[in-house]
């Protein structure tokens, strides 16, 4: 295989395959960064053209998706019947834009997204998904799943694996900035983050437990009460919210959750499950596109 692209992230996908045996081919446009990577067996090429010459899987791995046409455009030449897996993150509007400009020169596209930190790449923690064509992911798993042990595809459409990737993030930074509120009100008494962290990771692990069941009523569209109603809950929020004032906390993510459930009353969810708020999430903000 080739990988393009040898930041943090492309660094261990070449790793991963060279500790795999698969014979992989390198480039970087800072070239240095990849001659450590020769020490361990893999080819260094002098361009792209040259590393996707060299492989019928590319995989491609940069800052950003406008660098992944720049890097692939020049080497349209020899792209024609190989794969491109494109493991760099971007909007699914970007993933097929970049899967029409491959496919241009005669290239399967398989859009990627790596769920993963690059010390987990090529162990059975790391997830990596999929999409685009399914003959050319089947074709490609055995190989692929060297950089994963949770490799799937998701279907046919490009953009497919990049929007999941939006998903995770979104629910990754949303958790995360509700622990970092929570250890800022906490932090204004002053207590530790520390000595806050074991009741926030059970604060987590318990929504987490929800997920699958709040996941069925938003796709059946009714919300029976699981837990608490949308108005119980929206008491409590009002606390969080005084509190943080109070304790001269910013009270921007409590207002935002308050705002979210009041709309979600005044449109007839009080009485319902906290799964009812998607409906909410579902209308375009006001003066956004
Ligand atoms: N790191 C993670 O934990 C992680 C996790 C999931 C997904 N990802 C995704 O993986 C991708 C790469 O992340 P990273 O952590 O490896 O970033 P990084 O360490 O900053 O590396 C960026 C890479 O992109 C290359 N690059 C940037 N602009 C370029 C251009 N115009 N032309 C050619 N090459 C260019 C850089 O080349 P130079 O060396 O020449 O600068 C470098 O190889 C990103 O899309 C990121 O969101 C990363």
């Amino acid at each position: 295989m080739a990988v393009l692209g040898l930041g943090l992230m492309g660094r261990a996908l070449a790793e991963a395959f060279l500790r795999a045996g698969h014979p992989t081919t390198v480039w970087n446009r800072t070239a240095a960064k990849a001659e450590p990577l020769a020490a361990r067996g893999a080819t260094l090429a002098a361009t792209p053209a040259e590393a996707v010459a060299a492989a019928p899987l590319v995989v491609v791995c940069v800052a950003d998706h406008a660098s992944v046409r720049a890097i692939l455009e020049p080497a349209g030449g020899v792209l024609g019947g190989r794969t491109v897996a494109n493991l760099t993150s971007g909007s699914s509007g970007e993933a097929r834009r970049t899967a029409a400009a491959v496919s241009r020169h005669g290239a399967d596209y398989l859009g990627g997204a790596i769920m993963a930190i690059p010390e987990t790449v090529g162990t059975a923690d790391a997830l990596l998904v999929y999409s685009g064509p399914r003959a050319a992911f089947d074709r490609h798993e055995p190989v692929l799943r060297s950089l994963g042990a949770g490799t799937s595809h998701l279907g046919d459409d490009h953009g497919l694996a990049s929007l999941n990737e939006m998903a995770v993030l979104s629910v990754m930074w949303n958790v995360l900035n509700g622990f970092l509120h929570g250890a800022a009100l906490l932090g204004a008494a002053g207590v530790d983050a520390a000595a806050f962290a074991p009741l926030a990771k059970t604060g987590i692990e318990t929504v987490a437990g929800w997920v699958p069941g709040y996941a069925r009523q938003i796709d059946d569209g009714a919300y029976p009460v699981l837990d608490a109603a949308v108005d119980t809950q929206l008491a409590a929020m009002r606390q969080v919210l005084d509190e943080s004032a109070a304790l001269g906390v910013s009270t921007a993510l409590p207002a935002f959750v308050k705002d979210l459930a009041e709309r979600a009353v005044a449109a007839g969810h009080g009485g319902d499950g906290y799964a009812a708020l998607v409906e909410q999430f579902r209308k375009p903000s006001e003066g956004r596109p």
